[in-house]
């Protein structure tokens, strides 16, 4: 791996101790599952970037797509219509459970999620959004202050309003209790915590189906049906944040549908447009939409379903249909599970492996038994970045971050390519264990999916 020093003189590094960051990698092309740095090193995207390339890199029609639409129009008011805009808002409602029925496109996954609380509010005239502790949703004021994850600190005390909860986080139960005995005893207790809290106050449930970077895991099956109950019971809005999980990531084209669960709002981002340009899209159920027949929409901003925008999702779309990729994921992410587990096992410093489709994240800890963290919780140790370096340097590009390493590769990833990510994982975890001295006898993991 070569050292490039020069670009971070006037760059910001995103997430990361600026001085720290030595090792950067300079992206020049890519094809399908792999790209290429200027120093012509291939890497595996075992990421997708940032669970955004789910078609992978260079795709022939979204590319033409987008150089069609430049040549037609690039610049055209948020408040026009065009083709695209109404052909795109019909082809994704097409997508989503079938009670969704009027989108909002905007820029990316926070601005989508900030625009989802406001209008949640709007509608309710309710001022909480509740929120897991183990949750991200978006970096903006809004989102950044909702979410749990540790990044809130950038702006903590965060939006009047919040309010968090216990997530139902298995491998690490907050109340002790084992799945399935405990016959979801999280869900009971969010119930509770809604009543002192006073459910006439509280605007939205925010989760995401399978928990991104804060977390890495799924929902426990019957959890989000609770959720939609518990919603039902108190009038609160259901929204479900699908910027990672959204168009095919865990197997189907919506978390929400592993469960047949319609939120009220669906916030997506990522997968809409497969990274090609920036989007992302609110879309809602029609009780809310109703809302603001009325009533003024007071959102939007200029870039609101930006045409290039709009001619990469509908070939996205197409591409997803057209190409079977929804099912293929599922197939691949049952294969990529079958190898992760298999590589856990000759790996104590795997404490857990978990996910859904093609979404897999690997918790590491120094101990299985304890399951002592490999990097203990709000601390900025140095060590994820170099758990990415030696990645890079193995030719794979994942994402490193406390004691998590994740993965989602592009859809189209092929058995051949799952062999070579799980080696060069091999490889990394082979690493790690001699560079933090893990030599210990190799006793269970959790069991496959995080559902010890
Ligand atoms: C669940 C979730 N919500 C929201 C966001 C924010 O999306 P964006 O980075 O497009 O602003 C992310 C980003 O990773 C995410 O994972």
């Amino acid at each position: 791996m070569t050292a490039v020093a020069s670009p971070r003189q006037h760059l910001f590094i995103p997430w990361a101790v600026q001085e720290r960051e030595t090792q950067l990698l300079d992206y020049e092309r890519g094809e399908g599952v792999y790209f290429w740095d200027r120093q012509g090193r291939k890497y595996l995207d075992g990421l997708a970037q940032i669970f955004n390339c789910n078609l992978g890199h260079g795709n022939r029609r979204v590319i033409d797509a987008i150089r069609a639409q430049a040549e037609k129009a690039c610049c055209v008011s948020p408040v026009l219509m065009t083709e695209d805009r109404s052909r795109l808002a019909a082809a994704l409602l097409a997508k989503t459970p079938s009670e969704l029925k009027k989108c909002y496109f905007v820029n990316s996954g926070s601005e989508a999620d900030d625009q989802a609380f406001i209008m949640a509010r709007m509608m309710t005239g309710r001022p909480k959004i509740f929120a897991k502790y183990r949750s991200y949703h978006g970096t903006l004021l809004g989102g950044l202050g909702v979410g749990g994850d540790p990044r809130r600190a950038a702006i903590e005390p965060g939006p009047p309003g919040t309010v968090r909860f216990f997530d139902p986080f298995c491998y690490r139960c907050d109340f002790g209790q084992k799945y399935p005995d405990c016959k979801l005893h999280c869900a009971d207790a969010l119930e509770r915590q809604l009543q002192l809290e006073n459910p006439s106050t509280v605007a939205a449930i925010v989760v995401e189906p399978v928990t991104g970077a804060a977390g890495g895991f799924p929902l426990p099956d019957g959890y989000f049906t609770r959720l939609r109950q518990l919603c039902d019971k108190y009038g609160i809005l259901l929204i479900a944040d699908e910027v990672i999980t959204g168009f095919g990531r865990t197997g189907a084209w919506f978390g929400v549908q592993h469960e047949n669960i319609v939120p009220d709002m669906m916030v997506m981002a990522k997968g809409l447009t497969s990274g090609y340009v920036p989007m992302g899209a609110v879309v809602v159920r029609e009780h809310v939409a109703k809302h603001f027949e009325s009533k003024m929409l007071p959102l939007g901003s200029t870039y609101t379903a930006h045409p290039l925008a709009c001619a990469a999702a509908l070939a996205c779309l197409e591409e997803y249909e057209g190409r079977g990729l929804i099912p293929h994921a599922k197939k691949m992410g049952e294969l990529l599970f079958q190898r992760l587990n298999r590589l856990a096992e000759s790996h104590p410093i795997v404490g857990d492996v978990r996910g859904k489709g093609l979404l897999a994240c690997l918790e590491l800890v120094r101990d299985r038994k304890a399951k002592t963290p490999l990097v203990p919780a709000n601390t900025d140790s140095p060590l994820p970045m170099q758990i990415r370096n030696r990645s890079w340097d193995e030719g794979l590009h994942l994402l490193a971050r406390g004691s998590l390493l994740m993965l989602s590769p592009p859809l189209s990833i092929q058995p051949a390519e799952i062999d070579e990510l799980v080696e060069k994982l091999d490889r990394i975890l082979t690493w790690l264990e001699k560079t933090v001295g893990l030599v210990l006898r190799c006793g269970p993991h959790s069991g496959p999916n995080g559902n010890p």
